[in-house]
C-alpha cells in the first residue's frame, strides 16, 4: 500500500480533523464557514455530520480534499491528519497523491464529478490511471468491474455511454464507482441522496452500506436531514453556524439529545414516538449568516431555553453523560428533562 512509503502511522486514527477553521474574506465581512471543528473516524465507521444548510458542512469536506482555494479563503488553520500524517503540512505533491486515492468524495450533484463530454467508462479509467500505473486496457477493465459493483445493469454498454444517458440514480452510482476507483480508505459523501427521490435514496444508501461492509471503508456522511442518518450512522456530529454543537452515538443523539438545536432537529422529523402535535415542528427562524454570527451561543436567538448565560460566551463542548457524548449548551440539563417530558419545543 502507498500508505507505507510516506510514513503514515498505522496506530493513529484513520482520519482526524483538529480545530479546523476556514474563513472567507468577503464584502459582507469575514464569513466564518468552519470555526474550530474537530472529529475523527476509524475504518469501517460511518460518521454523520448533520446541520441545516449553510452550517459549514461542505466547506469542511472540501477543505479535507484540498478543494478550497486560498484566496478567497484565508488559509485554513488547524490540522487534518491521515493516519497521523498532517495533510496540511505535507508537500503538495504528496497531498495530491493521498487526496483522491486514500480520501474520495461523492457529491449531491453527480455532474460536479462527471464530465458531460467524456464517456463514463473513460472517466473512471482515467481516475484509476491518475493514481495507479496500469495500462489503459487494465484501467478500462477495472471501470467495468466497478460499474458492476455499484449495481449498474449492462455495465459493458454503460461503459461507453455519456453521463446524460444515465438516469439520476444511475449517475449517482457511476460517481460512486469513480470515487471507489482507487480503493479509498475514507469516503466523504456530501448530501449523496438529497437530489434523489425517496426510493432511489434508499437504494443508494443501501449501496453505500454494502460497499462499506465489503471494503471496510470509513464514510463521512454529510446531510441536512437527520432522518437519513438514523439507520446508517454510528456516530453523529451536529453542526450549527460553523461549529459542532453536539456529538454522540446515533442512539445518544436520537434518544438523549443535550443541545437545544439537536432537540429542534429531532422535533422537525416525523417521528412515531412524538405525539401528533409535537411532530414536524420546524425550528423557528433562519440559520444565521456566517458573516454575522450571534454573540455567545449562535443558536440563542432561535432557542426556547435561552437565558442571559447563553450570550455571555461561546459554550464549549462538555461531556454530558455517555462515553464521548458532548454538547456545547449551558442548558443541557434542561434540554434533557424537556426532551424526556416533551413539553418544551424549541
Ligand atoms: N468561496 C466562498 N466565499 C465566501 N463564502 C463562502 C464560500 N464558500 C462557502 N461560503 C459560505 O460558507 C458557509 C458554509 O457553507 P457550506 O459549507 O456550503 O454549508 P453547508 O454545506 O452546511 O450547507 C455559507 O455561509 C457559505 O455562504
Ligand atoms: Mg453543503
Amino acid at each position: 500500500m502507498v500508505v507505507e512509503d510516506i510514513g503514515l502511522d498505522a496506530s493513529a486514527p484513520l482520519l482526524e480533523v483538529r480545530d479546523l477553521r476556514v474563513h472567507f474574506k468577503t464584502d459582507r465581512g469575514t464569513v466564518k464557514a468552519v470555526d474550530g471543528v474537530s472529529w475523527s473516524i476509524s475504518e469501517g465507521e460511518t460518521m454523520a455530520i448533520v446541520g441545516e444548510s449553510g452550517s459549514g458542512k461542505s466547506v469542511s469536506a472540501m477543505t479535507i480534499l484540498g478543494l478550497i482555494q486560498s484566496p478567497p479563503a484565508t488559509f485554513p488553520t488547524g490540522d487534518i491528519f491521515l493516519r497521523g500524517r498532517s495533510l496540511m503540512r505535507m508537500p503538495e505533491k504528496q497531498q495530491r497523491r493521498l487526496r483522491g486515492k486514500e480520501i474520495a468524495m461523492i457529491f449531491q450533484d453527480p455532474l460536479t464529478a462527471l464530465n458531460p463530454v467524456f464517456k463514463v467508462g473513460d472517466q473512471i479509467a482515467e481516475m484509476v490511471r491518475n493514481h495507479q500505473d496500469v495500462s489503459k486496457t487494465v484501467a478500462k477493465r477495472r471501470a467495468l468491474d466497478l460499474l458492476g459493483e455499484v449495481g449498474i445493469p449492462n455495465p459493458a454498454v454503460r461503459l461507453n455511454q455519456y453521463p446524460h444517458e444515465f438516469s439520476g440514480g444511475m449517475r449517482q452510482r457511476a460517481m460512486i464507482a469513480m470515487a471507489l476507483a482507487n480503493d479509498p480508505q475514507v469516503l466523504l459523501a456530501d448530501e449523496p441522496t438529497t437530489a434523489l427521490d425517496v426510493t432511489v435514496q434508499a437504494q443508494i444508501m443501501a449501496l453505500l452500506t454494502k460497499l462499506q461492509e465489503d471494503r471496510n471503508t470509513a464514510i463521512v456522511l454529510i446531510t441536512h436531514d437527520l432522518g437519513v442518518v438514523a439507520s446508517h450512522a454510528d456516530r453523529i456530529n451536529v453542526m450549527y453556524a460553523g461549529r459542532i454543537v453536539e456529538s454522540g452515538t446515533t442512539d445518544e443523539i436520537f434518544y438523549q439529545p443535550r443541545h437545544a438545536y439537536t432537540f429542534g432537529l429531532l422535533s422537525s422529523l416525523a417521528r412515531m414516538d412524538f405525539s401528533r402535535q409535537e411532530r414536524l415542528l420546524p425550528i423557528k427562524g433562519q440559520p444565521p449568516s456566517l458573516a454575522n454570527v450571534p454573540k455567545g451561543c449562535a443558536f440563542h436567538p432561535r432557542c426556547a431555553f435561552t437565558t442571559e448565560k447563553c450570550t455571555a460566551a461561546i459554550p464549549v463542548l462538555e461531556p454530558v453523560g455517555g462515553d464521548g457524548h458532548v454538547a456545547a449548551c449551558v442548558h443541557s440539563d434542561r434540554v434533557a428533562i424537556a426532551y424526556e417530558e416533551r413539553v418544551v419545543t424549541p
